[in-house]
């Protein structure tokens, strides 16, 4: 996977502020059917291994994502990206980052649910290498709904003499720590 491609615009992805509220709820509203509430992300957030990451553009909140540290692996709860700034490899630059930090932290793989009927959000995590890995059986139960286990797998992490965490995963690109 590439980092960037030429039409992407360069987001910094930094941890989420309770300054930031209001943008990310304003994304999750307009990229949901269900979204989450105020609460509801305070709530995550609070939570032991729960942890926001936000794309500023500019200024400006582009783009969310919400995680868990559960043992050796990333949890993708939720990601969004303001709709004016979709295609524009927002959501590979936040994801890039959780490989990123895959590495660093001696974890081995990043897992997302997705409705079945989110083809975007299919393709996308596509694109970025995952792989479907599961089915949960009508788990959206109110719109009689399957969800896929997606799996991003890191694979050939090797430890350099130096200690530097070296991998061969994206083709014809290395990635150092
Ligand atoms: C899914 C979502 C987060 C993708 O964000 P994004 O910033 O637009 O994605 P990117 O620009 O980084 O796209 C990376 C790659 O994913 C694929 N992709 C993304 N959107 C796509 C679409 N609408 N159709 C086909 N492929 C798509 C492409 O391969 C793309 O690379 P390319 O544009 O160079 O071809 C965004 O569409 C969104 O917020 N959707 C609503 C919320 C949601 O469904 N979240 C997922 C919950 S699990």
């Amino acid at each position: 996977m590439e980092l960037y491609h030429e039409k992407d615009i360069h987001v910094n992805v930094r941890w989420m502020i309770r300054n930031d509220f209001a943008e990310v709820m304003a994304i999750e509203a307009a990229s949901f059917e269900f979204p989450w509430n105020e609460g509801e992300f305070l709530r995550c957030l609070q939570s032991r291994n729960c942890i926001g990451v936000v794309a500023e553009y500019e200024g400006k909140v582009v783009g969310y994502a919400i995680y868990e540290t559960p043992r050796h692996k990333i949890f993708l709860t939720n990601i969004a990206v303001d709709e004016q700034y979709r295609r524009k490899g927002v959501a590979r630059q936040i994801v890039q980052k959780l490989i990123r930090k895959l590495i660093y932290q001696n974890r081995h793989k990043i897992v997302v649910e997705v409705r079945e009927t989110n083809l975007t959000a299919l393709q996308c995590f596509r694109s970025l290498g995952f792989l479907a890995t599961g089915t949960l059986r009508n788990f959206y139960e109110e719109q009689d709904e399957d969800a896929y286990i997606l799996t991003y797998q890191q694979h050939n992490v090797l430890r350099s003499e130096t200690g530097t965490a070296v991998t061969g995963t994206d083709a014809g690109r290395v990635m150092v720590s």
